[in-house]
């Protein structure tokens, strides 16, 4: 069951804390607040406080805490939707779950149309118009035979060839749109894709989802791959491109190859490594992670052998490692990608590299190894803080050990101490020195976070309720902020520009002109995804202070607990779970 964000927000607002859990806490009033037996450990001592002014609950003993969603759902052991269900009826609040029924049907009307679509893609490469598509796949060495299993396809150089294929079938141009097939300009409408072999993108259930394409000239100015918008039935971040027979062969063979591309993962599949799966040209997401995690615990990583793909193996790994994955990294000797290298040295030679590829650590070890002189003791100090984030993403006691031990013997350094570096001491430290602001001769107007806060608060109210109350240091935020407080309106952005609330520096009116084009080419899905992203992102900032103010004070209890919130932050995506999170957090400050 699922609720509207504005229904949750509703239900949070509405309920009194004190009502619902003084239905089955006895609860005594003490100054300000109300204090209780704790119902969720064995309390002698009321140590259970109700704070009826923040609506919310907490246990100083146990950490159990939250808002009255929360408590309803630990106490009567509810799913979210099940307690908001619940409470909704019970407190008589006009709220009703989404109906999913509803969202599927649409859905599948979605896939039809796509499917059209790539019927249309793929009966067109084996015609005439498609005829340099399909040499330029053969020269690439991809048979007839294979690209019709794949249902690769062509899409034809023209405006409105599938426009016009889809109408005719009766599909309206909106939702064509809506689905990333055409575009929208003054002129009307024209297709998304042109002159580009078409690469299917399918979900995990095996629908049609979107599609990848790609120019055959090899002109600079003209994007190498093109693929979907983020659609209602598509959103990058959470697919992986390969997925084939609903993951079942990567679950029979217990392992994925990760790569880097389309034509990596077709190369791969070709040659009967029919596990190979690539992120959708995005950084390799915790999302992702997520669904892996359905079909295996073990990931061999191939990507690219350029230093862009050490970079995006190592982001990856940490990734995967958070969701305890095994992770193997593949090394490709002369060439550049699994592409290449499968076409010049072969299916066994591939199979060796699979077999000689490195252990998550071993990688990891090597490739830091080579920034620094081990020689020198501050530089080998250094090298083994680079370990700290690897060792904050191991899940368990015993890995962690592990792999202390083989540090403890590469660098001749006592275990002890290794992980008194690199795990009691934890992040913190290290997170303080990432913090260290660049000199403030190089003038910068607005750092990255507080910018992207600003897009969004522009974009919608309730965005700016969310953020209004963060430490923003940039004076123009700060005073677009106060324009929003002031003034209920729908175009902040327009009347900035116009200089109605105040005058803008030059390079204020660039920053806003930007994010005015950047807002408008920009769906609400997006927008949505981005606003999470940067929840998120303070939130993080916001505990790792924290943790850092209470690591001080010596006060363990307090930290431990923000550091329970902050691995489950940044283990989960999902909003509800991070408001949850935060109204957690936030309550600990009482
Ligand atoms: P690559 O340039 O390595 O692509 O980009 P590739 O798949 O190996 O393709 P070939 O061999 O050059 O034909 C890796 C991935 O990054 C994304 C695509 O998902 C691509 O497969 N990408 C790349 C884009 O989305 N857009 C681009 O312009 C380039
Ligand atoms: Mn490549």
């Amino acid at each position: 069951m699922r609720f509207k964000n504005e229904d949750i927000d509703k239900v949070i607002g509405q309920l009194d804390i004190v009502e619902v859990v003084g239905e089955v806490v006895e609860l005594k009033k003490t100054g300000m607040n109300y204090k209780g037996l704790c119902p969720f450990h064995k309390d002698t001592n009321p140590s259970f406080m109700v704070s009826s002014s923040k609506n919310i609950y907490k246990c100083f003993v146990c950490g159990a805490g939250g808002n009255a969603i929360k408590f309803y759902m630990d106490y009567n052991k509810l799913t979210y939707g099940e307690s908001i269900y619940e409470l909704g009826k019970k407190y008589n609040l006009n709220i009703a779950p989404v109906k999913s029924g509803q969202s599927q049907t649409i859905n599948k009307k979605y896939y039809k149309i796509l499917e059209e679509a790539l019927l249309f893609f793929s009966e067109n490469i084996f015609t005439n118009s498609g005829r340099e598509a399909l040499e330029y796949l053969n020269k690439r060495g991809m048979k007839p035979d294979f690209i019709r299993e794949n249902k690769l396809g062509y899409a034809p150089n023209s405006w409105n060839s599938l426009y016009d294929y889809l109408i005719k079938k009766g599909y309206e141009p909106e939702v064509l749109s809506l689905l990333g097939l055409i575009k929208k300009s003054e002129k009307g409408y024209y297709d998304t894709f042109r002159d580009r072999i078409i690469f299917p993108i399918y979900s995990p259930n095996g629908d049609v989802i979107a599609f990848g394409g790609r120019t055959m000239s090899d002109r600079k100015d003209i994007a190498k791959y093109l693929n979907s918008p983020e659609t209602p039935v598509f959103h990058k971040g959470r697919n992986l491109y390969g997925i084939k027979n609903r993951g079942s062969n990567v679950r029979r063979k217990n392992y994925a190859l990760l790569m880097e591309g389309y034509m990596d993962v077709l190369a791969a599949h070709s040659y009967g490594f029919d596990v190979a799966l690539a992120p959708l040209g995005t950084a390799f997401s915790t999302d992702q992670a997520e669904l892996l995690k359905r079909y295996t615990s073990n990931v061999i990583i191939a990507f690219d052998m350029d230093n862009a793909g050490r970079v995006a193996s190592e982001k990856a790994a940490l990734v995967l490692k958070k969701y305890g994955f095994n992770i193997r990294v593949l090394e490709l000797k002369n060439a550049k990608d699994p592409d290449e290298f499968l076409k010049k040295y072969g299916k066994s030679e591939f199979l060796k590299s699979v077999k000689n590829s490195k252990e998550i650590f071993d990688f990891f070890y090597e490739y830091y190894v080579k920034e620094y002189d081990l020689s020198n003791p501050m530089a080998k100090q250094n090298f083994i803080i680079r370990f700290k984030e690897f060792f904050m993403s191991v899940e368990t006691e015993l890995e962690k050990s592990l792999y202390l031990d083989k540090l403890s013997v590469s660098l001749d350094v006592g275990k002890e101490l290794l992980k008194d570096i690199l795990i009691s001491k934890n992040k913190v430290i290290e997170y303080t020195k990432m913090e260290v602001k660049p000199p403030s001769t190089n003038q910068i107007k607005i750092n990255e976070l507080e910018l992207e806060t600003l897009k969004l608060s522009l974009k919608k109210r309730k965005y700016y309720k969310s953020f209004k109350n963060k430490t923003i240091l940039s004076k123009l935020v700060l005073d677009i902020f106060r324009v929003i407080e002031e003034n209920e309106n729908k175009n902040y952005i327009r009347e900035l520009l116009q200089g109605k609330y105040f005058k803008l520096e030059d390079d204020e009116e660039e920053i806003l002109l930007n994010i005015s084009t950047e807002l408008s080419s920009k769906s609400q899905e997006e927008v949505e995804n981005n606003y999470i992203e940067v929840y998120k992102r303070w939130f993080n900032k916001e505990i790792e202070e924290k943790m850092m103010y209470y690591k001080d004070e010596k006060k363990i209890f307090l930290y431990l607990e923000c550091k329970k919130i902050y691995e489950i932050i940044n283990n989960d995506r999902k909003k509800e779970e991070l408001e949850e999170s935060y109204e957690k957090f936030m309550s600990m400050k009482v």
